[in-house]
């Protein structure tokens, strides 16, 4: 990542934290470490959230993922401008994860394979934090599975949260090489419901 985007990372942290999350963007070992999973699966289409000021986004194409499989969506309108220029051939959606079952329908994209978080879960209002990830699990295709990092010694979406949605899930990777150390949980249907419309 270059020099300039901590910058303005830091900009969109000052104006508002809450929603950003972290001062700094996520580092590249962390954004390597939740794309390789993604890249080894490839169950298209793959979903980013958050795309922030685009590390995941590079890790992803750099592990192979085709930019036409990919999507993005971010709600910052400064940093989706950004990510549409740096990534031309990636659709970049400005918009609220909450309603990622509606972006994605306007897309014309039925269901995802697999959504890779990198939103601030854990700084959200619990309800904020459900509807995202009540619209991860709707989006989702049977087989397909979202990650989700965290820096916590818990399971970022809590164990409620995961019943009342029919999900269930695991840690798969710990980065220690990432300030502060982050932890990769994996997620998915606990009873896949297997429909001939999607993969
Ligand atoms: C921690 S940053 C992501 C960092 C990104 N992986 C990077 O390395 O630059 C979180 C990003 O999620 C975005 N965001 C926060 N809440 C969102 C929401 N409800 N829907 C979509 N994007 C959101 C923020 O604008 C921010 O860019």
């Amino acid at each position: 990542m270059g020099h300039y985007s901590g910058a303005m990372f830091f900009t969109r942290w000052l104006r508002d934290p809450r929603s950003v999350g972290s001062v700094i963007p996520s580092g590249q070992t962390l954004a390597l470490a939740m794309a390789q999973p993604v890249a080894k699966a490839y169950r298209a289409p793959v979903v980013e959230l958050g795309g922030g000021t685009g590390t995941v986004t590079e890790a992803l194409l750099e592990c192979g993922l085709d930019p036409r499989d990919l999507v993005v969506v971010e709600r910052d309108a400064y940093l989706h401008q950004h990510l549409a220029r740096r990534f031309p051939a990636v659709r970049v959606v400005r918009g609220d994860a909450a309603h990622l079952d509606r972006l994605l329908a306007g897309l014309g994209v039925a269901k995802a394979g697999a959504v890779v978080s990198g939103l601030p879960l854990l700084s959200l209002p619990l309800l904020k934090s459900r509807r995202i990830v009540g619209a991860i699990a709707r989006s989702l295709a049977p087989s397909g599975f979202l990650l989700q990092f965290t820096y916590g010694p818990t399971s970022p979406v809590p164990a409620r949260m995961l019943e009342a949605l029919e999900l269930r899930g695991e840690p798969i990777d710990r980065v220690w090489r990432n300030v502060p150390p982050a932890t990769i949980w994996r997620y998915e249907h606990a009873r896949p419901r297997i429909s001939a419309a999607t993969p």
